[in-house]
């Protein structure tokens, strides 16, 4: 039914496994919070995300991501649909130009709602939220850039699934600023 359904992940995590601290905080990670990567860092360029953005047609995300994202100084995904997993009202971005709406239910549910809606091809964003669509199995690709540190605790990229879920291996790329970033798919 969701043959067309293409769900991908772009993120980043400490090399233990975390996407932000337990109060939410991403100080760890280089270029965070909306603002350019330390000037007096190497450069990396921007890690392929730009690329990655372009090859999907929406955004899928967490409430608790979406809440993040509207505190950076600029809206960053111009045009590009984003809809966000919530059970409570929204509060939109000031930036006029943003396409933001509500979804709620299972991830089939929401991921046939998008199909339906013609943008199959989604990036998942948020840590429950890519945790629930690789239980459903509605996750093909994951790209995932380690930052050297470990915060020991903080919110999880993984969580509990109901059976293994087998990866195949694509590319890595390490980066002057110590990043590795794995491509991985799961047919
Ligand atoms: N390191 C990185 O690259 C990176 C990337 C993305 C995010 N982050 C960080 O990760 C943290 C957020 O991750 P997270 O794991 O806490 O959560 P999340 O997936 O962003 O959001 C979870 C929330 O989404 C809503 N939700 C989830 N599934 C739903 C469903 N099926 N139906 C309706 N609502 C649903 C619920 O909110 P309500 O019920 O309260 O509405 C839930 O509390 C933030 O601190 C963010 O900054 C880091």
């Amino acid at each position: 039914m969701h043959a067309s359904f293409e769900g991908s992940v772009f993120i980043a995590a400490s090399l233990d496994g975390f996407i932000a601290r337990r109060d939410g905080s991403l100080d760890w990670l280089p270029g965070a919070n909306g603002q350019p990567a330390d000037p007096a860092a190497p450069s990396d360029g921007d890690y392929g995300y730009a690329s990655f953005l372009a090859s999907v047609d929406s955004l899928l995300m967490g409430r608790a991501t979406y809440d993040t994202v509207l505190g950076f100084a600029e809206w960053p995904y111009g045009t590009k649909p984003v809809a966000v997993l919530t059970t409570r009202d929204l509060v939109l971005p000031a930036d006029p130009s943003a396409v933001v709406s509500a979804v709620s239910g299972d991830p089939a549910a929401v991921a046939a709602r998008l199909v339906d809606q013609g943008r199959p091809r989604v990036y998942l964003d948020g840590g429950r939220t890519i945790q629930q669509f690789l239980a459903a199995g509605l996750v093909g690709r994951l790209v995932i850039t380690r930052v050297p540190v470990l915060l020991g605790d903080g919110i999880p990229l993984f969580g509990p699934l109901p059976a293994d879920v087998v990866l195949r291996h694509e590319t890595t790329e390490s980066f002057a600023s110590g990043l590795v970033q794995s491509t991985y798919r799961i047919d």
